[in-house]
């Protein structure tokens, strides 16, 4: 059981990359290889259209998404994790959802078989405001993502009312939710 977590926040040991390590120690503690992946310190172009992946299901473009892809595919368990950057996920988790276009292209468009039995993702995400649709935005775009590889959506931490860097230590629940998270998805 392998499961690979995406910190979307560029701010390390912030509220995201606290959460997202207790998930995969969650995960760890039911005996899964984890492995997290830092997209901030990645080089990821945004999608370009340039649709070369209609033809064969793979970007033209060259950089660190050639590492990526085949460890999103490879994966049992994804959790992608992200602060709120105005209603959404930051920009560096988005340009690596929009680059797997090219997985889409694979499932939709070439009709391609997609080790898609099975593999289960889950959503963390903070913000700092309280808003009952915070997380609404983003909660479609990581499911459309996941539907996209093969994956299905199955579980996630939504924490409201977090702003300063690892101000979710003082949460009472957070980090541990954060834990059991990682334990269910390791489990299923
Ligand atoms: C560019 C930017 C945009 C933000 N937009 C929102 C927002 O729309 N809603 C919100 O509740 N918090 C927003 N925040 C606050 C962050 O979500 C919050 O500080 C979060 O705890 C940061 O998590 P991190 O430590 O993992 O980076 C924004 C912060 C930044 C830097």
């Amino acid at each position: 059981m392998k499961v690979l977590g995406i910190m979307g926040s560029p701010r390390i040991k912030g509220n995201t990359d606290l959460l997202l390590d207790e998930a995969l120690k969650g995960a760890q503690s039911q005996g899964a290889e984890v492995e997290k992946i830092v997209v901030d310190k990645l080089k990821i172009a945004p999608c370009r259209e340039y649709y070369g992946c209609l033809r064969d299901g793979n970007c033209v473009i060259r950089d660190d998404m050639d590492d990526i892809y085949p460890k999103l595919l490879e994966a049992d368990g994804i959790i992608v994790a992200s602060p709120m950057f105005f209603y959404g996920l930051t920009s560096q988790v988005k340009a690596l959802i929009d680059r797997c276009q090219a997985l889409w292209a694979r499932k939709y468009i070439l009709k391609q078989h997609l080790p898609d039995s099975g593999r289960n993702g889950a959503f963390i995400a903070v913000g700092a405001t309280r808003g009952k649709k915070l997380f609404d935005g983003s909660i479609l775009t990581v499911k459309y993502f996941f539907q996209s590889i093969g994956v299905k959506y199955v579980d996630e931490l939504l924490v409201r009312g977090v702003d300063k860097r690892g101000e979710i230590e003082q949460h009472p629940s957070a980090l541990s939710d954060a834990f059991e998270l990682g334990r269910r998805l390791a489990q299923k």
